[in-house]
């Protein structure tokens, strides 16, 4: 079987155990979506937003990218805000890491691959502000565990900072924003202690959440 034949087989077989399950699945999508969440994740092949939170399609709005980096002269991902805001009026936005990210350890090793270099940037960047939580972590595994917990919580405001989640907050919507981190090897979400609302400072969540991150780094690395 080629490629394209075991993928449509798999398409085949996947729509009519869904009208199996319930045979008015796609009559109710066809012609308009209500996602809860924006979920804006990693393009990780391990970590399949949907399937992990246990939700059907139509049920969240997805944007993913390499190390899910938010960066405000991504037209991509600002569009994506944009559009789930205020089109479809969603107010839960989840940014969503996960442990062993290829693209935090290539930043972290400051490896050489390309284009995406350039992209990775934005991670360096992010261990530059914070080296002096990972400073005490000599151990290259224990230090990518905490880079990409402290990469969640500083997109978390950079999805705060945008234009569109200011207006909305100045509009009075309750959109409320936060970070969580996934691991590929237990299948686990953890909530990573971040979540900035309308009245929050976002200064103060931040903060806390980073001194958090650096305790329980703190912890694994005594506990080792
Ligand atoms: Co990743």
């Amino acid at each position: 079987m080629t490629t394209k034949d075991l993928l449509f087989a798999n398409n085949r077989a996947w729509a009519a155990a869904t009208l199996a399950r319930d045979p008015a699945f796609f009559d109710k999508l066809k012609n308009q979506q209500s996602p809860g969440y924006l979920w804006i994740g990693c393009a990780d092949s391990r970590v399949p937003a949907n399937e992990i939170v246990g939700l059907l399609p139509g049920e969240m709005f997805v944007h993913r990218n390499v190390a899910n980096v938010v960066v405000h002269t991504d037209l991509n991902c600002l569009s994506v805000i944009q559009y789930a805001i205020d089109v479809l009026g969603i107010n839960e936005i989840i940014v969503t890491g996960h442990y062993g990210c290829g693209g935090v350890i290539a930043a972290l090793e400051q490896r050489r691959l390309g284009l995406i270099d350039n992209w990775l940037r934005h991670i360096q960047d992010v261990m530059r502000r914070h080296e002096a939580l990972l400073a005490p972590h000599g151990a290259q595994a224990e230090r990518a565990r905490l880079l990409c917990e402290l990469n969640v919580i500083e997109q978390v405001g950079n999805v705060c900072q945008t234009s569109m989640v200011q207006e909305a907050w100045g509009r009075g919507r309750d959109v409320i924003v936060r970070g969580w981190i996934y691991d590929v090897a237990d299948g686990l979400l953890n909530d990573l202690g971040v979540r900035v609302g309308r009245d929050d400072s976002l200064a103060l969540t931040q903060e806390r959440a980073l001194l958090a991150a650096a305790e329980r780094a703190r912890v694994r690395a005594t506990a080792r």
